[in-house]
């Protein structure tokens, strides 16, 4: 079982977040206007699950919200560590801070996330970027109004990065954007340390929260109307190992499934040799799970997978994948691809296309692999110059694009139960959902269907999105 942050360490950051208020009221009431807090967020879901975790806590310590840096007292960071592109974003977005920062001395900033968990990025920080004011890393998030409060009386930048394997934080107040779906955090950590990924290293080790824990969460949300909830995890499939109870993950979706008032069962990411013909079936049998699968291959060459240290063959992957497809014959797939592992070759890279042709996901998620310090792979010389990764990695969205748009195609006609998000980010005219598949649809109709479920009759489809009309009931 996974080591819970007290009651007593709870209790103690609760009583932060009251000093933070008082404070924050006082201020108000000379300045007429609440203190304005900024946060932004890297990365993946599980990251911006935590910033709603740090909105909620400062939302409790009396800040209110703002998407405008020059206004804000206090900007936070969210950040991310998997691939240097994200890294150099936060280390830019500091850079302009600085300038920023000169003219408001009170400014606060600060650094939280998987990047500042690598020591070498926090030392950087701390040389080049001395107007940051604080940087906590994942362990220390629950630890946040303390460390503000002390960033706040404190001329020195405070830092919380200390190592873990990881506990669990309950009860961290939430504010969520969206009062319609949700990110419901089942585990955290990763145990597989695959040869080119930092996440096992900034992250901590795979523990579970205890079905209870998850239950409760999704009831809570269920009874203020959410419907669609996303059960999230590094390795989702593998919850419940590290639990004394015997619930696995497919007994947890089971769970969630028979709680009234939740209409959507969304998960990810699964890992390939974590994914067991029970959850297979319990995907098929539950009505609430949607028919779809994010199921992360990285590579199609046996050499590269092992040597990325992924534990399946090419062939034991595509095995799992018939599985899936006939046992749930709708089922909409995706994927992650790395391009450019250092030891790839031209002829390993042919084995990810042979992959992807004879899959045919819906869509796919590719990266061009980036070197994290720290990792094994990090070691290893590159064959293939950046040229040739280039040139390989425009070659898979050629062939990606193309089964996508025809994945697409085959929608045209059917009519797609759609959640209504909001209006499209293109068309204000125009209102914009996903269907079961997670498929963005794009459709006319009026603001008041925000929230709601609606059929909606598939017209056009297009490589990223469908196109729809709204059926009269
Ligand atoms: N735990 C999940 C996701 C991890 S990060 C999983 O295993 O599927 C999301 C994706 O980022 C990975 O699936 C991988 O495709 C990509 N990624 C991870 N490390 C990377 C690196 N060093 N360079 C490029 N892409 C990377
Ligand atoms: Fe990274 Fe592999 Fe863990 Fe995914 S499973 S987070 S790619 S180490
Ligand atoms: Fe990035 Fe950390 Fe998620 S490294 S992908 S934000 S777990």
């Amino acid at each position: 079982m996974a080591k819970l942050i007290t009651k007593e360490q709870t209790a103690r950051q609760q009583s932060f977040i009251m000093k933070l208020k008082e404070e924050n009221m006082r201020y108000a009431a000379q300045n007429g206007h609440s203190r304005l807090a900024l946060t932004e967020t890297y990365g993946c879901q599980q990251n911006e699950n935590d910033t709603e975790r740090i909105r909620g806590m400062l939302k409790e310590a009396g800040f209110e919200f703002t998407s405008d840096t020059n206004a804000a007292d206090i900007v936070i960071y969210n950040t991310c560590a998997v691939r240097e592109n994200a890294e150099q974003k936060v280390f830019g977005r500091l850079g302009i801070l600085k300038h920023i920062k000169e003219n408001r001395r009170d400014m606060i900033i600060g650094v939280c996330g998987c990047m500042v968990q690598q020591e070498h990025i926090t030392e950087k920080i701390k040389r080049v970027h001395e107007h940051v004011d604080l940087v906590f890393g994942t362990h220390a998030l629950y630890k946040m109004p303390e460390l503000l409060y002390k960033a706040m009386h404190e001329k020195k930048t405070v830092v919380d990065i200390e190592q873990s394997d990881g506990a669990i934080a309950e009860d961290i107040p939430m504010l969520r954007d969206d009062s319609n779906k949700a990110w419901v955090s089942v585990m955290y950590g990763c145990n597989n340390f695959c040869s080119y990924c930092i996440v096992p290293y900034v992250r901590g080790r795979e523990r579970s929260r205890t079905p209870d824990a998850v239950l409760r969460e999704v009831r809570e949300l269920a009874a203020k109307g959410c419907t669609e909830i996303s059960l999230l995890g590094q390795n989702v499939n593998s919850y419940g190992k590290d639990l004394d109870t015997e619930t696995d993950f497919s007994d947890l979706i089971r769970m969630v499934n028979d709680i009234d008032g939740v209409e959507r069962i969304r998960f990810m990411t699964s890992h390939p040799k974590d994914l067991s013909d029970k959850l297979i079936h319990t995907i098929a049998e539950c009505d609430k799970v949607c028919k779809q699968l994010h199921l992360p291959f990285q590579a199609g060459s046996d050499n590269i997978l092992r040597q990325m240290n992924r534990k399946y063959t090419k062939a034991e992957y595509l095995e799992k994948i018939e599985k899936v497809k006939k046992e749930i014959p709708n089922i909409s797939l995706s994927t992650d691809v790395i391009v450019g592992f250092p030891t790839e070759t031209n002829e390993d890279f042919e084995e990810t296309l042979d992959v992807l042709r004879k899959v045919e996901f819906d869509n796919i998620f590719s990266f061009i692999y980036s070197r994290r310090e720290g990792t094994p792979a990090a070691k290893l010389d590159f064959v293939l110059t950046d040229d040739e990764i280039h040139k390989n990695f425009n070659r898979l969205l050629e062939v990606q694009n193309e089964i996508s748009k025809r994945k697409n195609d085959a929608y045209v006609g059917r009519v797609e139960r759609v959640l209504v998000d909001g209006v499209s980010k293109t068309d204000e005219n125009v209102l914009s959902g996903r269907c079961d598949s997670s498929k963005i649809v794009n459709f006319k109709g009026d603001k008041s269907l925000i929230g709601k479920y609606i059929n909606v009759k598939i017209t056009e489809s297009h490589t990223w999105s469908l196109n729809g009309e709204v059926m009269e009931d």
